[in-house]
């Protein structure tokens, strides 16, 4: 697959995830090798950490902490989200105990702060995690980000999976082999919209 293909139709796969196919731990760690290579400032550059959960009794564990999280974030912001995207994350929510991986990548510490730093802090993490999920689809696997019980719910996570204190949990990324493998650009605004030179656009 070309470049191009890969960067507009790589999407969150979240009804099309193949359930009964196991996910070797060979591939993940192949695409983790490709996803440290994305760029991090400096003093992140060797910060991050990932957990891969791939123990069913686990899974299950997560997934019931999920469930309650996003059911509270729907009730908060359910209203502002596409109905067939809550449609779709609802659905991987209810399946999430029987997704083949789950991967979360962490940063050590608190979230920071200040701008510069915060803008740091997760800008040295989420192209990494882009690129895993780049790299897995050329692997024939996709991914969603399923990031729910960040909401208050991630000291449960981090008892289930023995994550100390002091480290911060960036995501949950749901983890299998793709039932599709040719997906479409999907609709974003136009360049036009967003894109001015030489100074902010007048409108
Ligand atoms: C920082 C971040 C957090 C996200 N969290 C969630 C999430 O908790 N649940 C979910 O269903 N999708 C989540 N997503 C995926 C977005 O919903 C998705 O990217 C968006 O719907 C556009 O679809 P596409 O990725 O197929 O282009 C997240 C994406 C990002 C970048």
């Amino acid at each position: 697959m070309d470049a191009v293909t890969l960067l507009t139709t790589t999407r969150s796969v979240r009804r099309k995830l193949d359930l009964e196919r196991p996910v070797p731990k060979t591939v993940l760690e192949d695409c983790l090798r490709i996803a440290q290579q994305a760029p991090a400032a400096g003093s992140l550059l060797a910060a991050q950490r990932w957990v891969v959960v791939l123990d069913p009794a686990m899974r299950k564990e997560i997934a019931a902490v999920t469930r309650d999280a996003a059911e509270e974030s729907w009730r908060k912001y359910g209203h502002l989200v596409d109905k067939r995207m809550l449609d779709s994350a609802r659905y991987l929510v209810e399946h999430l105990d029987q997704v083949p991986a789950l991967v979360l990548p962490c940063m050590p510490g608190p979230v920071p702060t200040g701008t510069a730093e915060l803008s740091a802090y997760y800008g040295s993490i989420y192209p990494a995690i882009w690129s895993f999920q780049l790299a897995l689809r050329t692997h024939g696997l996709a991914s969603s980000l399923c990031s729910y019980h960040l909401g208050g719910r991630e000291a449960d996570v981090a008892r289930i999976l023995g994550i100390p204190e002091d480290v911060t949990q960036i995501g949950l990324l749901a983890v299998a082999y793709s039932a599709q493998q040719e997906f479409s650009p999907a609709v974003r605004p136009p360049v036009g919209d967003i894109l001015s030179f030489d100074g902010w656009a007048k409108q």
